[in-house]
């Protein structure tokens, strides 16, 4: 159980891994999400499903090194076991059955994107996608979204590949353009998020975001993944992660995933894990 059976290398600082564990498999639908942990006494990281396959009993995850319990992760190989995982947790994603989508990635957020994509693209609604990075080398999964989409659009910050800019100005020139859609999902950092609701949001166009806070217990009991959508308080572990973005409050969003910064820059500097490196 939890084995590592397959480690890939999506960027320098993306992984991705493929582990064993029956249970997840067995349940997992696009949109729902993993809570594990690399150590006794780690901290529980919450980690989205970017695939999972019920024969194989397997479900793929993909994450960024960004902190410590992270950089743990990565350094996990083939054949190793993760400590605990559980799971699948959240909703799954309300996916329509006809119609077209639109489907936003940025960064990482491109892995949990890709079974709304899968999903979507089996029932039959037309997908388009814009997935995006800083630059080219960290663009991930583009071989994966390309077999689920209908149009795929590759973006980047400094324009090594594709369309120069975010995704968000990307979406905007084909709305522009006449683009007509049902529906959009985007997935991501927050600030790319934020700028694709806003993006869309004077289209009228309804607008589902993937939040992803900082997960204690996952069962809704703890408050620590709280955000406020529509004036109301959800917790992401059991409502979510999946929200009408723009209901979603994404300046408390973005104070209290930031509220941890500086002590986990203490835990990497402190630690002999050679921090990410
Ligand atoms: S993680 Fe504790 S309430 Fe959601």
């Amino acid at each position: 159980m939890n084995e590592i059976l397959v480690k890939k290398n999506l960027t320098p600082v993306t992984k991705l891994i493929v582990v064993k564990n029956p249970f997840v498999a067995a349940k997992a639908e696009p949109g729902q999400f993993v809570i594990l942990r690399v150590r006794e006494n780690g901290e529980r990281i919450p980690l989205t499903i970017a695939d999972f396959d019920r024969e194989k009993d397997t479900v793929t995850l993909v994450f960024q090194e960004v902190g410590l319990s992270t950089i743990l992760l990565g350094k996990l190989e083939v054949g190793d076991r993760i400590l605990n995982l559980v799971g699948p947790l959240g909703v799954p994603a309300e996916l329509p059955d006809s119609g077209t989508v639109v489907a936003v990635g940025g960064g990482v957020g491109v892995a949990p994107i890709l079974p709304k994509c899968k999903e979507l693209y089996r029932r039959g609604v037309k997908v388009i996608s814009i997935i995006g990075a800083r630059s080219k080398d960290l663009i991930i999964l583009e071989d994966e979204m390309r077999a689920c989409s209908h149009e795929l659009h590759i973006c980047t910050d400094d324009g090594s590949r594709g369309f120069k800019g975010f995704v968000s100005d990307k979406l905007k020139e084909l709305i522009d353009g006449g683009l007509k859609c049902d529906e959009v999902v985007a997935v991501g950092p927050i600030p790319m998020m934020r700028a694709t609701c806003e993006t869309t949001r004077p289209y009228g166009l309804k607008t589902w975001v993937s939040m992803n806070p900082i997960m204690v217990d996952g069962t809704g009991m703890c408050g620590a993944c709280r955000i406020t959508v529509g004036g109301k308080t959800k917790f992401v572990c059991v409502d979510g992660p999946m929200f009408d973005g723009h209901e979603v409050d994404w300046a408390e969003a973005w104070l209290r995933a930031g509220m941890y910064r500086d002590e986990e820059k203490v835990a990497v500097e402190s630690c002999q894990c050679g921090g990410g490196k």
